[in-house]
């Protein structure tokens, strides 16, 4: 395969005064990444610091009734409260090998913005975070969390005002910024390398989960499921099971309300072919290629685009992509509140939902894992109105 690509995804689509912070960042990966010392260091650092290993949690009353056998990988158990802190850690790690002082990060959910800043804090880095206005409103909870670890927060006012434009603000900061500082993007897409980068340091995810699941079932499972927003998460759980021929893996996207003519975030499902963010992939667009604004209750899923290997695993059927809806995904979050007593994350919640409304599609009897990304803390107000609680 092409460098850079998936399939005919990916690339590196960026102005020429970004070519050479992604080259030096090529080249550091090729360096670090394979040393035992930076790998040690930062397994100790997800280890001692961070919280992993994460359990898998079987769910014996949703399983009961379903039919099947529901498993949860427990990745909203970490410090910070989801995911995102594995990625984080290797790149302020890695920048911290390239002699870069200061991090540049974008968020959505602000789950990306509060690892970040905390990776930043632990690592001795200063740490700018932008975000779209609309995002620093409903998620007002991880704006405070990131001003208390120290990191300087930008509402972003222009566009949609959510993490496309972010991811913009960012892009533009890092062009004169680049001496000193490193752009730590916060999922699986962007140009390249960032989507093999942040695949490499969320894959953490499903080698654990294949290697609990042998050990406490004595099998892999028979379905791998997750929410895929740039992709970050469900890259993180997938890539250890994709040779597994025996497990069928979904991704789940966003759908917004699912009212005819709405607004939603299902790139693959629903988008065209284009460039966005440096990145050749699906994208939600009009006839004119304009990007037309996403739509999702979540804030992490609500991206116009996604990341190129997800495509390319669409594109070559090995991963089936479906949609859950927003009043799917908050009926997801209180089953798995009154069942099971945890409380997820909105973005996870679609994970969730496709496996609760889509049952059907499960053999009786078999293993279905899901990636719980995140915990539902920072979504309290949203869920609180969206149910008139
Ligand atoms: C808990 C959680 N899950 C999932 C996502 C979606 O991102 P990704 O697709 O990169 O995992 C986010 C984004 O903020 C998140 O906070």
């Amino acid at each position: 395969m092409k460098k850079g690509y998936f399939g005919e995804f990916g690339g590196c689509f960026v102005p020429e005064l970004l070519m050479p912070p992604l080259l030096e960042l090529d080249k550091a990966m090729r360096e670090f990444l394979p040393c035992t010392e930076f790998q040690q260091e930062l397994d100790d650092l997800l280890k001692n610091y961070a919280g992993r290993a994460t359990p898998i949690t079987f769910c014996p009353a949703l399983s009961k009734e379903l039919g099947f056998e529901l498993w949860l990988k427990r990745e909203d158990l970490l410090h910070t409260g989801a995911h995102k802190i594995n990625n984080t850690l290797g790149q302020a790690l890695l920048a911290k090998k390239m002699g870069k002082k200061a991090l540049i990060a974008e968020t959505g959910a602000g789950q990306h913005g509060v690892a970040t800043a905390a990776a930043a804090a632990r690592l001795g880095l200063e740490c700018t975070v932008y975000m779209g206005a609309e995002d620093v409103e409903r998620q007002s909870a991880n704006v405070r969390r990131m001003r208390l670890l120290g990191a300087k927060v930008h509402p972003i006012e222009n566009g949609s005002r959510t993490l496309k434009d972010a991811i913009n603000a960012a892009l533009r900061a890092w062009i004169s910024a680049q001496a000193t500082t490193h752009y730590c993007f916060g999922t699986a897409a962007g140009p390249w390398p960032f989507p093999d980068l942040v695949r490499e340091f969320q894959a953490v995810i499903g080698r654990e989960a294949r290697a609990q699941m042998f050990e406490r079932t004595g099998s892999l499972p028979d379905y791998v499921v997750a929410a895929v927003g740039g992709g970050s998460n469900a890259i993180g759980m997938f890539h250890a099971f994709v040779p597994d021929e025996s497990v069928n893996i979904v991704g789940v996207e966003a759908g917004g309300t699912g009212k005819p003519g709405c607004l939603h975030s299902a790139a693959i499902n629903i988008g065209r072919p284009g460039v966005l963010h440096g990145e050749y992939t699906m994208l939600l667009q009009d006839d004119d290629g304009q990007i037309l604004p996403s739509s999702s209750v979540s804030a992490g899923l609500d991206y116009p685009g996604v990341g190129p290997e997800h495509v390319h695993l669409a594109r070559t059927g090995r991963v089936r992509y479906g949609i859950a809806y927003d009043h799917e995904a908050l009926d997801a979050f209180q089953r798995l509140c009154m069942a099971e007593g945890i409380l997820p994350a909105l973005e996870s919640s679609h994970a969730v939902a496709y496996v609760l409304r889509h049952a059907d599609e499960f053999r009786p009897g078999s293993r279905v894992l899901v990636n719980l990304s995140g915990r539902g803390d920072k979504d309290m107000d949203i869920i609180e109105k969206e149910l008139g609680l």
